[in-house]
Protein backbone atom coordinates (compact mmCIF):
# COMPACT_ATOMS: atom_id res chain seq x y z
CA UNK A 1 0.00 0.00 0.00
CA UNK A 2 1.44 3.81 -0.74
CA UNK A 3 0.23 6.76 0.49
CA UNK A 4 0.77 9.56 -1.26
CA UNK A 5 -0.08 12.43 1.23
CA UNK A 6 -1.00 15.79 -1.31
CA UNK A 7 -1.92 19.61 0.18
CA UNK A 8 -4.77 19.84 -0.54
CA UNK A 9 -8.33 19.00 -2.97
CA UNK A 10 -5.88 20.32 -6.50
CA UNK A 11 -3.47 18.57 -5.95
CA UNK A 12 -4.86 14.75 -5.20
CA UNK A 13 -7.18 15.59 -7.69
CA UNK A 14 -3.88 16.19 -10.64
CA UNK A 15 -1.82 13.71 -8.82
CA UNK A 16 -4.51 11.37 -9.58
CA UNK A 17 -5.28 12.22 -13.04
CA UNK A 18 -1.53 12.15 -13.75
CA UNK A 19 -1.46 8.15 -12.99
CA UNK A 20 -4.54 7.51 -14.59
CA UNK A 21 -3.29 9.54 -17.85
CA UNK A 22 -0.13 7.40 -17.62
CA UNK A 23 -1.71 3.99 -17.29
CA UNK A 24 -3.88 4.95 -20.26
CA UNK A 25 -1.00 5.72 -21.71
CA UNK A 26 0.79 2.74 -21.53
CA UNK A 27 -1.83 0.21 -21.98
CA UNK A 28 -4.81 2.39 -24.27
CA UNK A 29 -7.21 -0.37 -24.26
CA UNK A 30 -6.96 -0.01 -20.11
CA UNK A 31 -10.20 -1.26 -18.51
CA UNK A 32 -10.88 1.43 -15.93
CA UNK A 33 -13.46 1.28 -12.78
CA UNK A 34 -14.36 4.52 -11.96
CA UNK A 35 -16.34 6.39 -9.35
CA UNK A 36 -19.02 8.85 -8.59
CA UNK A 37 -18.84 11.49 -5.92
CA UNK A 38 -17.35 15.33 -4.94
CA UNK A 39 -13.83 13.82 -4.64
CA UNK A 40 -13.98 12.88 -8.34
CA UNK A 41 -15.24 16.19 -9.93
CA UNK A 42 -11.75 17.39 -9.79
CA UNK A 43 -10.24 14.31 -11.39
CA UNK A 44 -12.47 13.86 -13.91
CA UNK A 45 -11.84 17.69 -15.29
CA UNK A 46 -8.05 17.28 -15.02
CA UNK A 47 -8.33 14.38 -16.85
CA UNK A 48 -10.37 15.96 -19.32
CA UNK A 49 -7.83 18.63 -19.75
CA UNK A 50 -4.97 16.60 -19.90
CA UNK A 51 -7.06 15.01 -22.60
CA UNK A 52 -7.49 18.25 -24.96
CA UNK A 53 -3.90 18.65 -24.49
CA UNK A 54 -3.40 15.54 -26.62
CA UNK A 55 -3.05 12.37 -24.07
CA UNK A 56 -5.30 9.70 -25.45
CA UNK A 57 -7.88 8.52 -22.38
CA UNK A 58 -10.28 5.97 -23.88
CA UNK A 59 -12.32 5.57 -21.15
CA UNK A 60 -20.85 10.15 -13.48
CA UNK A 61 -19.80 10.48 -15.37
CA UNK A 62 -21.48 11.80 -18.48
CA UNK A 63 -21.15 15.57 -17.96
CA UNK A 64 -17.94 15.25 -15.85
CA UNK A 65 -16.14 12.76 -17.79
CA UNK A 66 -17.59 10.79 -21.09
CA UNK A 67 -19.51 13.87 -23.10
CA UNK A 68 -15.89 15.77 -23.01
CA UNK A 69 -13.41 12.63 -24.05
CA UNK A 70 -13.13 9.76 -26.45
CA UNK A 71 -14.83 6.68 -25.23
CA UNK A 72 -16.56 4.48 -27.57
CA UNK A 73 -20.42 4.00 -25.43
CA UNK A 74 -20.46 0.55 -26.15
CA UNK A 75 -17.16 0.69 -23.84
CA UNK A 76 -18.81 1.84 -20.58
CA UNK A 77 -20.91 -0.07 -18.08
CA UNK A 78 -22.67 1.81 -15.56
CA UNK A 79 -24.94 -0.28 -12.99
CA UNK A 80 -28.41 1.59 -13.48
CA UNK A 81 -29.98 1.40 -10.29
CA UNK A 82 -33.27 2.34 -11.69
CA UNK A 83 -34.25 -1.29 -12.64
CA UNK A 84 -36.57 -3.15 -11.46
CA UNK A 85 -36.84 -7.25 -11.24
CA UNK A 86 -34.20 -9.62 -11.59
CA UNK A 87 -31.62 -7.95 -9.43
CA UNK A 88 -29.09 -10.92 -9.10
CA UNK A 89 -29.55 -11.43 -13.05
CA UNK A 90 -28.82 -8.15 -13.26
CA UNK A 91 -25.43 -7.79 -11.40
CA UNK A 92 -24.36 -11.17 -12.62
CA UNK A 93 -24.30 -9.86 -16.22
CA UNK A 94 -22.33 -6.82 -14.66
CA UNK A 95 -19.88 -8.85 -13.36
CA UNK A 96 -20.06 -11.13 -16.76
CA UNK A 97 -19.56 -7.21 -18.21
CA UNK A 98 -16.08 -7.08 -15.98
CA UNK A 99 -14.76 -10.52 -16.99
CA UNK A 100 -15.71 -9.98 -20.71
CA UNK A 101 -13.31 -6.83 -20.61
CA UNK A 102 -10.87 -9.13 -19.54
CA UNK A 103 -11.19 -7.24 -15.81
CA UNK A 104 -10.46 -4.16 -14.55
CA UNK A 105 -6.96 -2.85 -14.59
CA UNK A 106 -7.45 0.66 -12.66
CA UNK A 107 -10.29 1.14 -10.01
CA UNK A 108 -10.80 4.40 -8.74
CA UNK A 109 -12.14 4.73 -5.52
CA UNK A 110 -13.62 7.49 -3.20
CA UNK A 111 -14.47 6.52 0.37
CA UNK A 112 -17.41 7.17 2.25
CA UNK A 113 -17.23 8.77 6.12
CA UNK A 114 -18.02 5.62 7.43
CA UNK A 115 -15.49 3.66 5.13
CA UNK A 116 -17.77 2.30 2.36
CA UNK A 117 -16.17 1.79 -0.84
CA UNK A 118 -18.49 2.01 -4.00
CA UNK A 119 -21.56 1.79 -2.31
CA UNK A 120 -20.17 -1.11 -0.06
CA UNK A 121 -21.62 -0.33 3.65
CA UNK A 122 -19.89 -1.08 6.91
CA UNK A 123 -20.50 -5.08 7.66
CA UNK A 124 -20.64 -5.50 3.87
CA UNK A 125 -18.71 -8.75 3.38
CA UNK A 126 -15.35 -9.03 2.10
CA UNK A 127 -16.02 -11.25 -0.55
CA UNK A 128 -19.45 -9.68 -1.91
CA UNK A 129 -19.74 -9.57 -5.26
CA UNK A 130 -21.99 -6.99 -7.29
CA UNK A 131 -25.23 -6.46 -5.88
CA UNK A 132 -28.30 -4.53 -4.49
CA UNK A 133 -27.06 -2.65 -1.57
CA UNK A 134 -29.13 -0.90 1.35
CA UNK A 135 -27.56 2.71 2.06
CA UNK A 136 -27.23 3.53 5.62
CA UNK A 137 -29.08 7.00 6.78
CA UNK A 138 -25.37 8.41 6.69
CA UNK A 139 -24.60 8.14 2.94
CA UNK A 140 -28.82 8.87 2.01
CA UNK A 141 -27.72 12.31 3.56
CA UNK A 142 -24.02 12.22 2.38
CA UNK A 143 -25.78 11.85 -1.28
CA UNK A 144 -28.95 14.47 -1.27
CA UNK A 145 -26.16 17.25 -2.45
CA UNK A 146 -26.44 15.40 -5.73
CA UNK A 147 -30.05 15.37 -6.11
CA UNK A 148 -32.67 18.49 -6.66
CA UNK A 149 -34.16 19.46 -3.66
CA UNK A 150 -37.59 17.81 -3.39
CA UNK A 151 -35.90 14.92 -5.18
CA UNK A 152 -35.47 12.23 -3.04
CA UNK A 153 -32.08 10.76 -2.55
CA UNK A 154 -31.42 6.78 -3.36
CA UNK A 155 -32.14 4.85 -0.65
CA UNK A 156 -30.07 1.27 -2.23
CA UNK A 157 -27.96 1.20 -4.80
CA UNK A 158 -26.36 -1.65 -7.53
CA UNK A 159 -22.48 -1.77 -6.35
CA UNK A 160 -19.43 -3.48 -7.33
CA UNK A 161 -18.70 -5.89 -4.20
CA UNK A 162 -15.51 -5.78 -2.38
CA UNK A 163 -14.60 -8.96 -3.81
CA UNK A 164 -15.06 -7.53 -7.07
CA UNK A 165 -13.13 -4.05 -6.20
CA UNK A 166 -9.92 -6.71 -5.24
CA UNK A 167 -9.75 -8.32 -8.17
CA UNK A 168 -8.74 -4.69 -10.14
CA UNK A 169 -5.15 -4.92 -10.64
CA UNK A 170 -4.52 -1.57 -9.57
CA UNK A 171 -6.70 0.46 -7.02
CA UNK A 172 -6.17 4.33 -6.88
CA UNK A 173 -8.21 5.72 -3.48
CA UNK A 174 -8.47 9.21 -3.12
CA UNK A 175 -9.70 10.95 0.37
CA UNK A 176 -9.96 14.54 1.05
CA UNK A 177 -11.10 16.71 4.10
CA UNK A 178 -11.35 16.27 8.10
CA UNK A 179 -14.95 14.42 7.57
CA UNK A 180 -12.95 11.35 6.04
CA UNK A 181 -9.92 11.45 8.27
CA UNK A 182 -11.43 8.69 10.97
CA UNK A 183 -12.45 6.41 7.79
CA UNK A 184 -8.91 7.24 6.31
CA UNK A 185 -7.06 5.74 9.52
CA UNK A 186 -8.94 2.77 9.93
CA UNK A 187 -8.28 1.62 6.29
CA UNK A 188 -4.52 2.51 6.49
CA UNK A 189 -3.77 1.55 9.81
CA UNK A 190 -6.56 -0.10 11.54
CA UNK A 191 -7.28 -4.22 11.51
CA UNK A 192 -8.97 -5.77 8.15
CA UNK A 193 -12.68 -5.30 9.52
CA UNK A 194 -16.16 -5.69 7.78
CA UNK A 195 -17.03 -2.74 10.31
CA UNK A 196 -14.87 -0.87 7.71
CA UNK A 197 -15.25 -1.74 4.36
CA UNK A 198 -11.57 0.25 2.61
CA UNK A 199 -9.63 -1.79 5.01
CA UNK A 200 -10.21 -4.92 3.42
CA UNK A 201 -8.11 -3.18 0.38
CA UNK A 202 -5.05 -4.05 2.99
CA UNK A 203 -5.05 -7.36 1.64
CA UNK A 204 -4.60 -6.37 -2.17
CA UNK A 205 -1.22 -6.12 -3.86
CA UNK A 206 -1.17 -2.87 -5.27
CA UNK A 207 -3.29 -0.03 -3.60
CA UNK A 208 -2.48 3.97 -3.43
CA UNK A 209 -4.11 6.11 -1.36
CA UNK A 210 -4.18 9.91 -2.22
CA UNK A 211 -4.71 11.84 0.84
CA UNK A 212 -5.04 15.56 1.83
CA UNK A 213 -3.46 16.63 4.43
CA UNK A 214 -6.92 17.10 6.62
CA UNK A 215 -7.96 13.58 5.77
CA UNK A 216 -4.30 12.28 6.79
CA UNK A 217 -4.58 14.40 10.00
CA UNK A 218 -5.36 10.87 11.78
CA UNK A 219 -2.73 8.92 10.51
CA UNK A 220 -0.09 7.90 13.26
CA UNK A 221 2.35 7.19 10.21
CA UNK A 222 3.11 9.76 8.29
CA UNK A 223 6.78 10.46 8.44
CA UNK A 224 7.35 7.03 7.65
CA UNK A 225 4.67 7.51 4.31
CA UNK A 226 6.84 10.63 3.39
CA UNK A 227 9.94 9.07 3.64
CA UNK A 228 8.15 5.98 1.63
CA UNK A 229 7.09 8.47 -0.77
CA UNK A 230 11.05 10.05 -1.83
CA UNK A 231 12.32 6.34 -2.01
CA UNK A 232 9.47 5.08 -4.51
CA UNK A 233 10.41 8.54 -6.57
CA UNK A 234 14.11 7.49 -6.30
CA UNK A 235 13.68 3.66 -6.67
CA UNK A 236 10.75 2.72 -8.32
CA UNK A 237 9.11 5.76 -10.03
CA UNK A 238 7.17 4.23 -12.17
CA UNK A 239 4.72 3.85 -9.77
CA UNK A 240 3.80 7.48 -9.26
CA UNK A 241 3.78 7.83 -13.06
C1 LIG B 1 -20.46 7.74 -2.45
C2 LIG B 1 -20.01 6.84 -3.61
C3 LIG B 1 -18.54 6.67 -3.67
C4 LIG B 1 -17.87 7.94 -3.20
C5 LIG B 1 -18.15 8.19 -1.76
C6 LIG B 1 -17.62 9.53 -1.27
O1 LIG B 1 -21.49 7.23 -1.72
N1 LIG B 1 -20.56 5.54 -3.67
O2 LIG B 1 -18.15 6.36 -5.00
O3 LIG B 1 -16.50 7.76 -3.35
O4 LIG B 1 -19.48 8.01 -1.46
O5 LIG B 1 -18.30 10.60 -1.87
P1 LIG B 1 -17.73 12.08 -1.87
O6 LIG B 1 -16.54 12.08 -2.75
O7 LIG B 1 -18.85 12.93 -2.43
O8 LIG B 1 -17.39 12.40 -0.46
Amino acid sequence: MLVILKRDDEAISLQAAQLIAGAVHKKPALVLGLATGSTMVGVYKHLVGLHKQGRSFRHFMHENLFAHVNVNSRNIHIPDGTIRGNYDEYCASYENSIRKAGGIDLQLLGIGRNGHIGFNEPTSSIGSRTRLKVLSQETIDDNSKFFAKGEESPRCAITMGIGTILEARKILLLATGKSKSTAVAKSIEGPVTSAVSASALQLHPDVTFIIDDAAASQLTQRDYYHRVLEMTALLTPDRLS
